[in-house]
């Protein structure tokens, strides 16, 4: 009796554990909760890497094309539109039931060489973003349900950051503070009405100079109706001790505009071997910074997405940016193995407190 009492027993904690494991992707605890979770993709790897396609359809519900929408990629030419990459992760994302984030229509950095090359007048800079902004955008209508419309228009002081839209030499509005930045926004409604509009940036993810900028841009443009829906978070994280309560706080200002947020770049940097390998105490530490990041977003209702800039070590920007002495920022080891950092969001997505009501955000 005690045997065949210790034999269900058993069975009942495999079958629990079983079914806990299975039901409990960073994915569904998303959906449960009602939020968005997603990453930045590379196409190549979607058809190159089984284990990377796999590991991205089972466990996000949201993608957003690391560089395939850019500029460079998308207009390799003047007069050359080339969407093929893009449009591999859009055919991706409707096979699998997940949604796509666009990045970026108008960036100052990252731009292709004959674009930086042109001698073009204020009119006809105007005349080329507003074209881009109509075909890019027109073309993915229906398909990118958001969209990040301008990326790092601001410096870290919260000033206008100079750049070839701006006023090098600007399309017509230099030195008129946010004037541009509020035109590129009008001109992607008009190009997609249903898209949810998002102005992204990073460094202003806690509460200082930059974000009071960004959160007085967003205030006026919301007074006089702009079309401005969201904020984008991008949260690169370098510092093992960042200012949670600071974050949330940003977070909760945001929302209580009436404006979405989104986390959209999100990685955690550690110090690395020549190996590739961090600490122990760092994936530990790096874990507990994904979970409270988590949580900082899920206590204001207006924060819908959690994105990752990649998700595995083996295809993750940092290493390149940092010469390998920076690395396993991401959720997911380089054998697509999940990391501590992995476990602790998908249980902040799944265990977080909820938003109070009187957050105002949607
Ligand atoms: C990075 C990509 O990860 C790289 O592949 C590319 O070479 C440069 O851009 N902020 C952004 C992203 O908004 O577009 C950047 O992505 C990372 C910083």
């Amino acid at each position: 009796m005690f045997c065949l009492f210790r034999w269900l027993a058993g069975c009942a904690v495999l079958w629990l554990g079983a079914s806990l494991a299975l039901a409990q992707t960073l994915r569904n605890a998303a959906e449960e909760r009602g939020v968005l979770v997603g990453t930045a993709v590379r196409p190549s790897l979607l058809l190159s890497e089984p284990r990377y396609a796999g590991t991205l359809s089972r466990e996000f519900n949201m993608v957003e094309p690391e560089d395939a929408m850019k500029w460079w990629v998308v207009r390799p030419a003047r007069d050359t539109f080339d969407f093929t990459q893009a449009d591999q992760v859009v055919a991706f994302a409707a096979a699998h039931g997940m949604k796509v984030r666009g990045h970026t229509l108008v960036w100052g950095r990252t731009n292709p060489a004959w674009l930086k090359d042109l001698k073009a007048t204020p009119a006809e800079l105007a005349r080329l973003l507003h074209e881009h902004i109509d075909r890019v955008a027109g073309h993915f209508r229906g398909r990118v349900f958001a969209w990040d419309v301008l990326n790092e228009a601001l410096d870290e002081n919260g000033s206008l950051r100079p750049s070839i839209w701006y006023d090098q030499p600007g399309f017509g509005y230099a030195g008129k503070g946010t004037a541009y930045i509020e035109q590129c926004f009008r001109w992607a409604r008009a190009a997609d009405p249903n898209a949810l509009l998002f102005y992204n940036d990073a460094e202003g993810e806690a509460m200082n100079a930059k974000s009071d900028a960004i959160y007085k841009m967003v205030r006026d443009f919301r007074q006089r109706g702009v079309p401005i829906d969201g904020v984008g978070l991008q949260m690169h994280i370098f510092d093992l001790h960042p200012d949670i309560g600071s974050i949330r706080q940003n977070i909760a200002r945001f929302t209580a505009l009436g404006v979405q947020v989104h986390l959209t770049e999100l990685d955690v940097a550690l110090p690395v071997a020549p190996d590739g390998r961090a600490s122990a105490a760092d994936l530990q530490r790096q874990a507990e910074i994904y979970r409270q990041i988590a949580a900082a977003c899920l206590a204001s209702r207006g924060c819908t997405a959690i994105q990752t800039w990649g998700f595995t070590d083996k295809w993750s920007w940092i290493g390149s940016k940092s010469e390998h002495t920076l690395g396993a920022a991401l959720l997911f080891d380089h054998n697509y193995t999940p990391k501590l950092a992995y476990g602790a969001l998908r249980d902040s997505l799944a265990t977080s407190p909820a938003a109070p009501r009187k957050d105002r955000g949607h």
